[in-house]
């Protein structure tokens, strides 16, 4: 049982009853949407019929049902709209996996492994989405709990450090909560899948190993890179941001594309609240970490953004490099403009995390707008989840040292 009873979240047969998705759709959005797609794909035929169409779904049932092709083209505009991203030149490449007849927690685990498989592609990364079941006004769609289909324990131990990423010790306490017996004890144990179908409480579901791509990090020039026994896996899939078309929210579609070595080498293994491993490397540089103005962090970043960037090549799987993309987001921008379409971003996130100024995305401004279709973060969603994860912690706080 996941929310205590006298808890300010109405439960619902022991799971949470989500009810901020739960409303009829808005016909405006959808009518917005529907407009969007005719417009941009004149071989879907004339809008008025759909529009009727749409609508009178909409009066009869709170909600509709998008063809294949409004879901094909809504998921790729979406990542075209993400304003995060510097990767979206390839906005039209992305491959939909239309599984919006998949509700069921075990089900929707196996497309989910099916999805990696697929999307890793032996090394050659394809971004890729999985679309589950759509929520409607009487019943929430599945959601996956994870951030990313593949992250990494973080278990936390009883002096207050972290084994492991110390982003998901909060994660890892609520999979031990929820029965997890724990991994092998690495910094680098894969988390299992907390999947709520329809219906039903969270249930956990392991990846299959070799659903889940790894690249052993190594340096170029420096051997004792390797002892350091790091590693990175290939994907970053995205699995907790619903994805909202006209009106209507696929609260479980898990994408992805290909990293960016940054991600890594940048943010994941160097910020001091992850795995943390600047001061690390510098020392083994023999660098002077007592002096910040011998730029120890600064060089240490660089060449564990090295090692990154070697390492995934050496394994030829798929990354790209900050300049390269830099480039390629640039082309997209005079290519969307061509296109007669603005390209919102956020600057913050689109300058890389080194080397900025060195990059071309760092000498301008960007539009702001928030367009849709789009990837969202439900917030109702997002404290229920919260909410499980704190009544659960407690009990769980025994059982979160697998030493
Ligand atoms: N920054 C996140 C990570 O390090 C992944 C975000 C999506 N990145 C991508 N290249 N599609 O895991």
């Amino acid at each position: 049982m996941l929310f205590g009873e006298g808890d300010a979240v109405k439960t619902h047969a022991g799971h949470a009853n989500r009810t901020s998705s739960r409303r009829s759709v808005d016909p405006a959005a959808a009518e917005e949407f529907l407009r969007l797609y005719h417009a941009e794909c004149p071989e879907a035929g004339p809008v008025q019929p759909r529009l009727d169409l749409v609508r009178a779904q909409i009066d009869r049932h709170g909600t509709y049902a998008h063809t294949a092709g409004e879901l094909a083209f809504g998921a790729r505009v979406a990542w075209r709209n993400s304003n995060r991203c510097i990767g979206r030149l390839y906005w039209r490449s992305l491959q939909v996996r239309d599984r919006r007849h998949v509700a069921a927690a075990e089900q929707v685990a196996a497309e989910a492994v099916a999805h990696l498989r697929q999307a890793t592609n032996g090394g050659r990364v394809r971004p890729t989405i999985t679309v589950f079941a759509a929520s409607t006004p009487e019943q929430d769609g599945p959601m996956i709990w994870n951030e990313q289909l593949i992250r990494y324990a973080g278990y936390r131990l009883p002096d207050g450090t972290v084994v492991g990423d110390p982003r998901y010790a909060d994660f890892t306490d609520a999979a031990f909560a929820l029965g997890w017996p724990g991994g092998q004890g690495t910094p680098f144990d894969v988390l299992p899948l907390v999947v709520q179908g329809l219906g039903e409480p969270p249930r956990l579901f392991e990846l299959p190993a070799d659903a889940v791509l790894e690249v052993p990090l190594s340096h170029p020039r420096y051997e004792w890179f390797a002892d350091l026994e790091l590693r990175w896996h290939a994907v970053p899939a995205i699995s907790n941001m619903c994805l909202e078309i006209g009106g209507v929210c696929y609260p479980a579609a898990p994408f992805n594309g290909w990293y960016m070595g940054t991600e890594i080498g940048a943010r994941n293994l160097a910020d001091a609240d992850r795995y943390d491993l600047l001061p690390v490397v510098a020392g083994l540089l023999g660098l002077d970490t007592g002096d910040e103005r011998s730029l120890w962090r600064d060089r240490a970043l660089v060449e564990l953004n090295v090692a990154v960037l070697h390492s995934f090549d050496a394994a030829a799987v798929t990354v790209a490099d900050h300049h390269t993309e830099s480039h390629r987001f640039l082309a997209h921008l005079a290519k969307e403009e061509r296109a007669g379409r603005i390209t919102p971003a956020d600057w913050s996130w689109i300058v890389p995390p080194i080397s900025g100024a060195a990059t071309a995305v760092f000498h301008r401004y960007y539009d702001e707008a928030d367009l849709r279709p789009n990837y969202v973060h439900h917030p109702e969603a997002r404290r229920l989840r919260e909410v499980a994860i704190a009544a659960e912690r407690q009990p769980a706080a025994a059982a979160a040292s697998p030493s």
